[in-house]
């Protein structure tokens, strides 16, 4: 029995199968179609999608909204605590409530670790983490998992770098459980010393195959890897802003040194820097191509909760 029909709430990826997994790549899969066609199913007509979204976002709101128009359905929400009545004082509770009165799923967004979780506690509709602060970002690895799957060919036996800001970047804490499922995976950090993997990341890995590895630069790890996964530096979750300065930079990619590799380069984004713009009409950029596999990973997703748990 696969799991993903018993599941109410996405919060983390931990709470995933390997078997829960693909079977939602499969679905992306053969939902793509309509995806890329600009056509309207109606698969989820008549529901409505809640996207509460505290913390600014651009590709995970938009393509929750678009996966949701999609198959038939309708979004409503807000894209900042300012457009909300939070900002006249009332409660993150209070607001779910209401939501949960007008939607047949939420999505949430919020910069504080556990404020998804602590919503699908109180709510009786489907709630999606859609990234709370540096803990987890469970749909993007599975749109991550999904780039992987169709251009390396399998998710087995990867070797990828992770690299940039590991202690507070949610999708590459996300994505270290995820790989925990597959066989023969490789994943070399790669950070400065002050943004290294939590140690709570590391112990869940630790308990799976995965063979884990640390570098200090990406040319030591270049020609080892299938995948390189730039994070951004995240500057908004300093406290104090020449901490980030100091390290602001420290892993650029560029074409050069891409060069003659077989490779591709992934980034959730946004990006600032660290993936010069001439990468971007080279083979080695998937990140745009990843974004855009947000909207069948993410109308798989709505499709299968949204059904599986009838309001
Ligand atoms: N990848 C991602 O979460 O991007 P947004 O912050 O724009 O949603």
């Amino acid at each position: 029995m696969i799991r993903i029909f018993e599941l109410k709430n996405i919060i983390s990826i931990k709470d995933f199968e390997r078997q829960d997994i693909e079977y939602i790549l499969d679905e992306a899969s053969k939902l793509e179609d309509v995806a890329k066609s600009r056509e309207i199913s109606e698969e989820l007509k008549g529901k409505i999608l809640g996207l509460m979204f505290f913390e600014p976002s651009t590709r995970t709101r938009m393509s929750f909204e678009t996966s949701m128009k999609r198959l038939g359905g309708e979004c409503i929400g807000f894209e900042s605590s300012g457009s909300s009545s939070v900002s006249k004082g009332e409660s993150i509770a209070d607001t779910a409530k209401m939501f949960e009165g007008y939607s047949d799923a939420l999505v949430i967004r919020h910069e504080l670790e556990g404020v998804s979780k602590f919503i699908s506690d109180i709510v009786d509709v489907p709630v999606i983490n859609a990234g709370d602060g540096a803990g987890q970002h469970p749909t993007q690895t599975l749109l991550d998992l999904y780039t992987i799957k169709k251009e390396i060919g399998e998710i087995d036996n990867l070797k990828i770098a992770l690299i940039g800001d590991l202690k507070y970047g949610r999708t590459v804490h996300s994505l270290s459980n995820a790989l925990g499922l597959y066989k023969n995976v490789t994943i070399y950090l790669v950070s400065p010393p002050e943004l290294k993997m939590p140690d709570e990341v590391l112990h869940d890995v630790n308990k799976t195959n995965i063979t884990l590895k640390e570098a200090t630069s990406i040319e030591e790890i270049i020609d080892d890897v299938d995948v390189l996964y730039v994070t951004r530096i995240q500057k908004e979750r300093f406290g104090d802003i020449d901490e980030y300065l100091k390290i602001k930079g420290a892993y650029i990619i560029n074409k050069k040194m891409l060069e003659g590799k077989d490779l591709i380069v992934m980034h959730p984004l946004p990006r600032i820097d660290e993936i010069d713009g001439d990468v971007d009409d080279t083979k080695y950029n998937k990140y745009f191509t990843q974004a855009a596999n947000a909207v069948p990973v993410r109308m798989a997703i709505l499709k299968t909760l949204i059904k599986n748990n009838p309001k």
